[in-house]
């Protein structure tokens, strides 16, 4: 039986999700929670593996390719790792989950956010994130952060991102009741804030 709570933090590269994940972890450990910080693709030891394929193999990748590899890595992070922690009543705060598969996969790849959910459920036992936050972010800045040090992903042409920064913004009218959007286009600490006030509200 699940005890803990799963947080996801969304959004496109050079959005902030890692440092604000690095501060709700922060957050959450000065109020004494148990916590364990994790990332999708990439959670596990054969995670590492998938994920070092899905950001640096430099031939071509088909899409549903990409698609199964991402749930693959996926299945693996549940079952190894997320759900005892949560079994065990952690909070896993987890960079990336399903909406950034459904954001990339679903809409800018066009194989459809829908489709995807099923699958997701199927590979993670129906597992969704109680809450979730998206770090909305104008592509000019996100560039700007994200530098030249460009991962396969990173890499894609200005319409494919614009295309991943609207998927998200429709999922968040998707699911309204576990998604949040934050204005990251502002410094960590203001952002932080907002983390933290939604944080709050459901520690209460
Ligand atoms: N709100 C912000 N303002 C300015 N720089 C930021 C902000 N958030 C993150 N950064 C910087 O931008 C870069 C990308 O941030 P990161 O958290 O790694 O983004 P992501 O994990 O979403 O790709 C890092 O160098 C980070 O220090
Ligand atoms: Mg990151």
């Amino acid at each position: 039986m699940k005890k803990g709570l799963f947080i996801t933090f969304e959004g496109t590269d050079g959005c902030g999700k890692s440092t604000q994940l690095g501060l709700a972890a922060k957050y959450l450990e000065e109020k004494k929670i148990d916590i364990i910080k994790t990332r999708d693709p990439g959670g596990t030891a054969l995670g590492c593996k998938i994920r070092e394929i899905l950001l640096n193999y430099d031939g071509n990748v088909a899409p549903y390719c990409e698609l199964f590899l991402y749930l693959a890595d996926r299945a693996q992070h549940i079952e190894e790792k997320i759900l005892p922690a949560l079994e065990d009543g952690k909070y896993v705060l987890c960079d990336r989950y399903v909406d950034s598969t459904m954001a990339y996969q679903g809409y800018a790849r066009g194989l459809g956010a829908e489709q995807i959910l099923k699958l997701n459920n199927i590979v993670s036992k129906s597992l969704m994130p109680e809450l979730t936050f998206i770090f909305d972010v104008s592509t000019e800045i996100a560039a700007q952060r994200v530098g030249d040090k460009k991962d396969r992903l990173e890499s894609e042409a200005e319409d494919f991102h614009r295309k991943v920064k609207e998927g998200y913004l429709e999922l968040a009218e998707k699911f309204p009741q576990r998604i949040v959007v934050i204005d990251a286009n502002r410094s960590i600490e203001e952002v932080h804030k907002d983390v933290a006030r939604h944080l709050e509200t459901i520690l209460r």
